[in-house]
């Protein structure tokens, strides 16, 4: 029988001990750590993202502000804003949630925020230190899937990670975090030749292409830990809900362990904005 990993227990975990320091940065140094959360339109499932960031702040005594601007925002107005959250000595962490409406270019939102407060990790800067090997924010959902990771197999040195997907948010970090942690990586994406031949070599998993059951169970190795990134909310006879990118079913009997959806990834992406926010406030202090 194969393990389910529980992603949100372990998220549980994480942010019991992050509400503990919490409570001793602003007990012992007065330091009460602060994100803004800035939402351009009303994407449906952007919302629910912020709603629960806000709602697992609220849970650790993390100081949050939300910032909601309308669809019609200009640039420029969004530019500002993140401007004036730099700025703000008072906040630690700025998170403009992705994606932004299609008249802002979001390579020039995530250029302007201070890559210090940059909780998300994607600024050029932290990007860079990640990929030589000198990380200072790291993209929350590939650190939450690394955390998994190491609680399911320990030291990951030598493993043949496999990563289906390369955006910058998860693909790309996902690798150059594996790297770093001594596993040998491909990356397979929408040109690869064969990516099942590619995934069938994969001691560890990692899907995230956004292809509700994309991975089926002849494409996994017996044995192998699969992490599942992918949220995709699917139509099934008649009723509405959510799926990752692996076809759970089937895969799950032939992995040594894997990632539920929901409850796998989802809930230690938001844990890792958490610890994200934290170190960005001690960073800030010189803690
Ligand atoms: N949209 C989807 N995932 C993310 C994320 O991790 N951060 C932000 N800011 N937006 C997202």
């Amino acid at each position: 029988m194969s393990e389910v990993i529980d992603g949100k227990k372990f998220a549980d975990n994480l942010c019991a001990e992050l509400k503990v320091e919490v409570a001793q940065l602003i007990a012992n140094e007065n330091l009460l750590p602060c994100i803004a959360v800035v939402l351009v339109g009303d994407d449906p499932a952007s919302h629910v993202y912020v709603k629960n960031k806000v709602l697992r702040c609220t849970q650790l005594g993390i100081k949050s502000i939300e910032h909601r601007l309308p669809m019609e925002t200009e640039q420029a107005e969004l530019l500002a804003l993140i401007e004036t959250l730099n700025q703000d000595d008072s906040v630690h962490g700025i998170l403009v949630q992705l994606p932004v409406p299609k008249q802002i270019d979001d390579k020039a939102v995530l250029a302007a925020i201070s890559p210090t407060k940059d909780v998300d990790g994607f600024h050029i800067q932290n990007v860079g230190a990640l990929a030589v090997g000198e990380p200072i924010m790291v993209p929350c959902t590939p650190l939450g899937s690394l955390m998994l990771l190491q609680d399911t197999l320990g030291d990951l040195s030598g493993k043949h990670a496999v990563i289906v997907g390369r955006s910058n948010i998860v693909g790309k970090p996902m690798a150059l975090l594996l790297l770093q942690h001594h596993c040998t990586v491909t990356v397979v994406h929408s040109r690869t030749k064969d990516i099942e031949e590619h995934c069938r070599r994969a001691d560890i998993l990692v899907a995230a292409v956004g292809i509700p059951k994309f991975i089926k169970a002849d494409w996994v190795k017996s044995g192998a830990v699969v992490i599942d990134v992918g949220i995709n909310r699917i139509q099934e006879e008649g009723k509405s809900r959510l799926v990752g990118d692996v076809d759970f079913e089937t895969v799950a009997p032939r992995a040594a362990a894997i990632t539920p959806v929901p409850g796998g990834v989802g809930p230690m992406t938001i844990a890792c904005l958490m610890y994200n926010t934290v170190a960005a406030a001690k960073l800030q202090r010189g803690l």
